[in-house]
């Protein structure tokens, strides 16, 4: 007779004394280093399980100011050190994690730590959408890997299914909400009807937004993030000064009113996509058809939609930020470095393809809403639906509301497709109208 198979996957060896360790050296214990090294810690059996062998945090690189930090005094004190020096030669350290943040110094530790012949694991969306393309460089000259998913969506898979699930896959786009802050600050004016300046107040309170949350308000954490994916997904490189970013806070609640009389919800959202040869990479608010996924996703909740041309559409969403899902992807990383240490294999070097052509914004054609001030007299939508015209944009709807005579007006124009450049040409026009006091706001519309 022959043996019955066994029917379960065969697993991984536990992890024994025979195999050799796998040393991590945390470099950071704020808040996402401190829940970093608790996961380490606390789910050490776990994970080196599934790496095959004993991961182990063996140092934890803080500063000077860091050390009072309740999550530094919750780890022994012997793991901590503030000297760069003594944390890279402290021996067996295979793993180097980065979770200090911003473009210096970490971009210099992520270099040391890749010369030194170390795997790291970056939760730093700046670093790697600045220097990914050199440091993956380095990575693969030293023979080994440099891991970062959790440098966009905290702990929503999107690195690893672009190098993995999806690489079948011609991508024809990615439609995104990727910054929990001014997701959380649109939903709060949609729902509330408040103004901008409360929403942010609102967020702040609530610890969603940084006292100084220049980057998010204005897209440009959104366009690391979407560089990051884009270059994945297309497989050529994108530099985040490629990506044409706006932010919100031109955004009014008579924005939002108009918005729901329509039919649309308002997000940010960051773009990426295939058009004819050329890609489009874009961070900046649109109008969405209310009943779309991604106009239901609220608050500090994080959406990418995926259009595979194999797949068709996916979707992945969930918590954007936070320690809790930034230590999910860190952790995961780790483990995945490890498996690669403790199999003898060196880690896949991922490349990219032919270098394509970014559109610039000025040719991307999308529709508009238009909010603006005008004389309220005969003859007034003549001159605007002709200065439209005169650019070759065509006007799909028209609304104007009766107002309490201060001789002003209020309309709202939704156009057809347009170019962007042609936009700009009308609203350069419309300044040169003295019938138009103002363009208070336009949006584009994504359908
Ligand atoms: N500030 C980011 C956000 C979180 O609001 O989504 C970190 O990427």
């Amino acid at each position: 007779m022959p043996r019955k198979r066994s029917l379960q996957p065969r697993l991984a060896a536990k992890p024994s004394m025979e195999n050799k360790s796998i040393g991590v050296g945390l470099m950071g214990i704020g808040v996402i280093g401190g829940q970093v090294a608790t996961v380490l810690t606390e789910r050490a059996n776990m994970l080196s399980e599934n790496a095959c062998c004993p991961v182990v945090l063996r140092k934890i690189k803080v500063i000077e100011s860091d050390l009072d930090r309740p999550q530094a005094r919750a780890m022994p004190a012997s793991l901590l050190t503030t000297d760069e020096d003594e944390f890279f030669n402290t021996p067996g350290l295979d793993i180097i994690v980065e979770v200090i943040g911003g473009e210096h110094p970490a971009f210099e530790y992520q270099k040391r730590a890749l010369k030194a012949g170390k795997h790291v694991v970056t939760a730093n969306k700046e670093v790697i959408a600045k220097h990914g393309a050199e440091l993956l460089e380095l990575a693969a000259q030293n023979g080994v890997s440099i891991r970062y998913e959790a440098s966009v969506g905290g702990g929503i898979p999107l690195v690893a299914p672009f190098q993995r699930d999806l690489i079948a896959n011609k991508i024809n786009g990615i439609y995104a909400i990727i910054n929990g802050t001014t997701n959380f600050i649109l939903s709060t004016m949609a729902r509330e009807g408040t103004e901008f300046a409360t929403a942010l107040s609102q967020a702040q309170k609530l610890g969603y937004a940084e006292a100084n949350p220049r980057n998010d308000l204005e897209g440009i954490d959104a366009s690391y993030k979407i560089a990051i994916l884009a270059t994945l997904a297309f497989r050529s490189r994108v530099r985040p000064e490629q990506v044409f970013h706006e932010g919100i806070s031109r955004l009014s609640r008579r924005d939002f009113q108009y918005a729901r009389e329509l039919g649309f919800a308002i997000k940010l959202l960051a773009i990426a996509k295939q058009t004819g040869s050329e890609i489009e990479v874009r961070v900046h608010p649109v109008f969405l058809p209310a009943d779309s996924f991604l106009a239901k996703v609220d608050g500090v909740y994080n959406a990418v939609l995926v259009d595979g041309d194999l797949t068709g559409q996916v979707t992945f969403t969930g918590k954007g930020a936070g320690a809790l899902p930034t230590s999910s992807a860190v952790a995961a990383d780790v483990v995945e470095c490890a498996r690669f240490l403790a199999s003898g294999r060196t880690s896949p070097v991922w490349q990219a393809g032919e270098i394509k052509t970014i559109k610039p914004m000025s040719q991307v054609v999308t529709r508009y809403y238009i909010r603006m001030g005008i004389a309220d007299q005969p003859g007034v939508l003549a001159q605007i639906a002709y200065a439209l015209g005169a650019n070759n944009i065509g006007i799909a709807s028209v609304i104007q509301k009766e107002t309490a005579s201060d001789q002003t007006a209020e309309i709202v124009i939704m156009t057809y497709p347009a170019r962007e450049e042609a936009m700009q040409a009308a609203f350069a026009d419309f300044k040169k109208l003295p019938v138009v006091k103002e363009v208070h706001n336009f949006v584009r519309v994504e359908v």
